[in-house]
């Protein structure tokens, strides 16, 4: 008898007879007048005194409100929580969840600068029924004010891995679709172009590669990093140079493990990451400090 898994932090390796309860039993399944609220405590660590001091830096606290001046950013890149289970989600409601998304939204678009863009990672979740995250982000981001200029499908697998939650084997009484993407929702702030000059430093083949939508770029090992969802460095790498000139500032809202900032930082542009938790900020600090010893 094989022994069931059920949804954990770092992901499951096999996925026959996967024991989805624990998931399904989450607030994002149950109605929303019967939640109550559910906002994200942040550990708020001080506001810097001085505009110069929150450059290059992680802040310890909840991107619901930045110490950072309007019109400071070039590009926001993020992977928020799903709220799906991971060791960082709170159980929230899809309307508290939301409610999150959306203050998070409001402060990046205060922060970007005119031109400026946001580029949200996302997935969709379960299957009875299935949660169209995306399509509420596009809701929230609108609403926000932000403009949407396209988007990106990560491929991140090419077959199903060892993925067999296909449901009825063969049969049309019960397929599941087993997803082997992600989205990326870029949204402009204003304008679709940026008003001010910089330099570009993608090469011919990049930018062919980069401006098609569908994205190819294998995920990256939750256990190696020590996060339980870190993105690629390759994803963000791309996405920075795609969309952000040489000195930028690239803020990432939801910096987990410092992705989005390491590659800022080895590409040539300032960063600026927030996160709740003080365990995922040391080990942002810690990589990036090794990346930045190895470029000197
Ligand atoms: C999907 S992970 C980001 C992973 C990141 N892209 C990486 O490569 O490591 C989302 C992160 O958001 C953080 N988080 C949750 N609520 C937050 C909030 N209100 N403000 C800032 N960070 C928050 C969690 O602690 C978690 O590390």
């Amino acid at each position: 008898m094989p022994k069931k898994t059920s949804t954990s932090s770092f992901g499951t390796s096999k996925r026959e007879g996967h024991d989805s309860s624990k998931f399904y039993s989450r607030n994002l399944y149950s109605p929303a007048e019967v939640q109550a609220g559910g906002s994200v405590v942040a550990e708020n660590e001080a506001a810097p005194a001085d505009e110069g001091e929150w450059l290059d830096r992680i802040f310890c606290r909840s991107s619901e409100q930045m110490p950072l001046p309007d019109g400071s950013v070039a590009l926001a890149f993020t992977s928020p929580p799903y709220n799906a289970g991971k060791d960082y989600d709170e159980d929230m409601s899809l309307d508290d969840y939301l409610g999150l998304i959306r203050r998070v939204a409001g402060e990046v678009y205060r922060v970007l600068k005119p031109g400026g863009r946001y580029v949200v990672n996302v997935a969709n979740l379960g299957r009875k029924p299935y949660i169209p995250l995306h399509a509420h982000f596009y809701q929230v981001h609108l609403q926000a004010g932000f403009l949407p200029m396209g988007e990106i499908i990560w491929q991140k697998a090419k077959g199903s891995a060892g993925n067999c939650a296909w449901g009825s084997w063969r049969s049309a009484r019960s397929p599941r679709l087993r997803d082997i993407h992600e989205y990326l929702l870029v949204f402009a702030k204003e304008e679709f172009s940026r008003p001010d000059k910089g330099e570009s430093d993608l090469t011919p083949k990049e930018f062919m590669q980069s401006t098609l939508s569908i994205w190819e770029i294998p995920p990256e090992s939750a256990r190696k990093v020590g996060h339980p969802a870190p993105f690629p460095v390759e994803l963000a790498a791309r996405v920075i140079k795609l969309y952000s000139f040489v000195g930028d500032v690239i803020l990432d809202p939801f910096a987990g493990s410092g992705t989005t900032c390491l590659a800022a930082l080895s590409l040539g542009r300032h960063y600026v990451g927030f996160d709740v938790s003080k365990e995922y900020c040391n080990l942002a600090r810690n990589r990036l400090s090794a990346t930045q010893a190895g470029l000197l």
